[in-house]
Order: structure tokens, then C-alpha cells, then sequence
């Protein structure tokens, strides 16, 4: 008589921190013949969805990719178009940020977006800053070898200033410099639109990320795929150079 094994759900690991690529809104939107821009649109509420699941899971740090320091090179249309849907995101997390107990942090280099835009950032950050949910990285103009420079640059002034001493720096310095001071590193970095790199997304801090690459574009990444992602990461072996 055969024996049938009791079929057993493998225990699910949550991140503490997922960091997400939120690419492929062009080819959504060139797949369907619309313009680039109702990708990004379309791509933008996929945030707030994913954002949302993952905040209810149980994520306590995520990180969004939404526009990088080499994305400057596209259209002014484009630009505009995100520039747009990011300060509707925004004022629209002035009203919610209370109800999901997110806390919302900027990552990138702001000094040369629209003033306005800035003075919403900062202004949620600061209402946020005391919430108890979710740590919510969203990257603006965020480039990681850029943000590595800028950590080395406020050291050396350090050095200048006579408060470092060379011998002194460390590699808890550099993370206390970047912009996810005081954060742990990402545990699980996705990917969509079946592109296999970074992109100049958090290189200092994906040391030991894990990855998890998937071919659907963006707008379409579910919950589902989400979930897909977490419950491959919860079957792999994180050794950090050691033995086990
Ligand atoms: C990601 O989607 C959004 C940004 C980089 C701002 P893309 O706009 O890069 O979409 P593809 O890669 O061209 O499909
Ligand atoms: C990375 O996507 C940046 C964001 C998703 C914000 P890109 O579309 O800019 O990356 P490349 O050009 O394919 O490497
Ligand atoms: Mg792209």
C-alpha cells in the first residue's frame, strides 16, 4: 500500500526588511500602446498596494526604488509625469500616514527637486518620524554609489575637523552616514521586469541581501508574487561567510 506523506506547509520568514526595484512601467504601458507615462501611473498605485500588503505581513523595513540619480536622462515629459504622481503620493500620505502608523523616510539626494515637493517631504517626515509601523523607504533621485561618496565626504570633514581620527573609521561609521542610518540592511532585494542587476540601487547596504528575480513587469507584480519571493527566501540558508 503506498504511504502518502502528510502534505506539511514549510514555515514562512518574513523579511524584516524587503527592498524593491519598481521597474518595467515603460514596457507595461509600450505592451498596451500607451504611453510611457500610464505605466508609471499604473505602477504608482502598485506601490501603494505592495506597500500596504507588506506593512499588514508583518515587513518592518521596506524600500522602494522610484527614481534614480540616472534617470535624470529621460524625457521631460516622463520626469514631469513622476515628479507629478510622487507629490500626489505624497499629499495623499499626509492624510493616511495616521491610519496605517507607517513611518515615511526619503532616501536620495533632494537638494534639486521642486522646492515644493521638498517641503512635503520634510514636512511627512517629521509627522511620521514618531510612528510605530513600517519604516517606508521610498528612493528619490537616489543613486547608492553617490550616497557612499556623500558618507565618505561628511567623514572626512569629520577628519578635518579633528573629531575622527583616521585609524577610527569603520565600517559602522560608513553605515551610520548613509541615508538608512540606524536601519538594518535589506534581507531580500526583488527585481521585476526580468532585468538581472542593481542598477546603483543600495550598494553598500545589499552585502548580504538575498535576491529575487521575476520577469513580470511592475504594474503587474502581485501579492501573490510577493509571496512567491517570501516563501523562497524562507527556504534559503543565509551564512554570512560562516559554517552551518
Ligand atoms: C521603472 O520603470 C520606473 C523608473 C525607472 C522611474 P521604467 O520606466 O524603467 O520601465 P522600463 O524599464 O522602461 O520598462
Ligand atoms: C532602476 O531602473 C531605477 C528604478 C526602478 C527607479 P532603470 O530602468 O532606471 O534601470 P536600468 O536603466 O534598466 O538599469
Ligand atoms: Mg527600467
Amino acid at each position: 500500500m503506498a504511504i502518502f506523506k502528510k502534505e506539511t506547509t514549510a514555515p514562512v520568514v518574513v523579511p524584516q526588511h524587503i527592498a524593491i526595484i519598481m521597474d518595467g512601467n515603460g514596457r507595461w504601458a509600450k505592451k498596451r500602446g500607451l504611453p510611457r507615462t500610464a505605466g508609471h501611473k499604473k505602477g504608482a498605485n502598485n506601490f501603494r498596494t505592495i506597500a500596504d500588503y507588506m506593512n499588514k505581513i508583518g515587513v518592518k523595513y521596506m524600500t522602494f526604488y522610484a527614481f534614480s540619480t540616472e534617470n535624470w536622462k529621460r524625457s521631460q515629459d516622463e520626469i514631469e509625469t513622476i515628479m507629478n504622481l510622487f507629490q500626489d503620493y505624497l499629499v495623499e500620505a499626509l492624510e493616511r500616514f495616521h491610519e496605517t502608523d507607517m513611518r515615511l523616510v526619503f532616501i536620495g539626494d533632494r537638494s534639486v527637486l521642486k522646492p515644493e515637493l521638498v517641503a512635503l517631504m520634510d514636512k511627512i517626515e517629521t509627522i511620521s518620524k514618531d510612528n510605530k509601523g513600517a519604516v517606508v523607504n521610498l528612493a528619490i533621485n537616489y543613486g547608492g554609489r553617490q550616497e557612499v561618496v556623500a558618507a565618505c565626504k561628511k567623514i572626512a570633514q569629520q577628519v578635518k575637523e579633528g573629531t575622527v581620527n583616521p585609524e577610527d573609521i569603520s565600517e559602522d561609521m560608513l553605515s551610520d552616514n548613509i541615508f538608512t542610518a540606524g536601519q538594518p540592511d535589506p534581507d531580500l532585494i526583488i527585481r521585476p521586469s526580468g532585468e538581472f542587476r542593481l542598477s546603483n540601487f543600495l550598494i553598500w547596504q545589499s552585502a548580504y541581501s538575498e535576491f529575487w528575480f521575476d520577469n513580470v513587469l511592475w504594474p503587474d507584480f502581485s501579492v501573490k508574487d510577493l509571496d512567491r519571493a517570501i516563501q523562497d527566501y524562507s527556504k534559503r540558508q543565509r551564512r554570512f561567510g560562516g559554517v552551518k
